[in-house]
């Protein structure tokens, strides 16, 4: 079933938290949901407006319902980052169970009135809301938010603006970034569980998985984390995987797309089954 994050995170609270993966073309999208069932776990997959735009959002919310009913899983189709309005009612209007409203870059008060605006308009249609207070470094879908601009999520600024908003989830920034491969994040945990103490009423998500260790990831967890959302470490795993196929084959032009592409989806797939149980802890 298509389920809101509300639904997941009420119903799979014993899970503790749930992995949100980018999907980034439309081939990786089965093997994701076959990870998902092969550990009898909920789901959640996340676009960028960038992959939604190339995919088409008609193409993903069919496909997510065709996979969810197929493997007989609880699945929420997110779209992730978005700071277009319009595109987040786009998004609504074609059936993802769930968006993300992105008004960080904004001021505190620009940030509640929009994200306020679409949650009135989703919740109308029982579609859960992520916003974000404070930012999240890194590089993500060609956004780059560098060092400077980055910044700590403000404990008051966060409960005023999850009383204002009524938003389901909140993105928080603790020291975590977009995209980070070569070392590994330093988490604030003493802003996290303040974190935690004061926003028992809206699941916290952890962006950037990507470059947190298991330590770190089981102990976000333990400290509160609902939704962990990991994206670049697919990316670079497909990659990695059809260079090494897409190559030889090039001698060979009569060999199947499809078998070149089944090692990367593979992985894919077992990258969406370790890091879920690592979030069931
Ligand atoms: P990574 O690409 O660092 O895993 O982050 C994903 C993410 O947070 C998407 O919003």
């Amino acid at each position: 079933m298509m389920e809101n994050l509300n639904t997941l995170f009420n119903k799979y609270d014993n899970k503790k938290a749930i992995g949100s993966f980018n999907v980034h073309c439309l081939e990786m999208l089965p093997s994701m949901l076959l990870g998902a069932k092969e550990i009898e776990s909920p789901i959640i997959i996340q676009t960028s407006l960038g992959t939604a735009k190339y995919i088409g959002f008609d193409l993903l919310v069919s496909t997510m319902d065709t996979l969810a009913n197929r493997y007989q899983i609880d699945a929420c189709l997110h779209l992730d980052h978005c700071t277009d309005m319009n595109a987040v009612k786009e998004a609504v209007d074609a059936g993802y169970t769930s968006v993300m409203y992105d008004g960080s870059s904004l001021t505190l008060e620009e940030n509640i009135s929009n994200t306020r605006e679409i949650v009135e308009y989703a919740h109308k249609r029982n579609v859960s809301v992520e916003g974000e207070v404070g930012s999240i470094g890194g590089a993500e879908d060609g956004l780059i938010i560098d060092e400077e601009q980055a910044k700590y999520t403000d404990i008051d600024e966060a409960i005023r603006f999850v009383e204002e908003t009524q938003v389901d989830a909140l993105a928080v920034a603790i020291g975590t970034t977009h995209g980070q491969f070569k070392s590994k994040a330093k988490i604030n945990y003493e802003l996290l569980s303040s974190l935690s103490e004061n926003l028992d009423k809206v699941g916290l998500v952890l962006h950037g998985g990507t470059g947190v260790s298991d330590e770190d990831m089981r102990k976000c967890v333990r400290e509160g984390m609902k939704k962990i959302n990991v994206g670049s470490e697919l990316n670079k795993s497909y990659i990695e995987l059809v260079n090494e196929t897409f190559p030889p084959a090039l001698d060979a032009p009569l060999t199947s797309l499809r078998k070149l592409l089944n090692p990367a989806n593979d992985k894919i797939k077992e990258i969406v089954k370790e890091k879920s149980l690592l979030f069931q802890l």
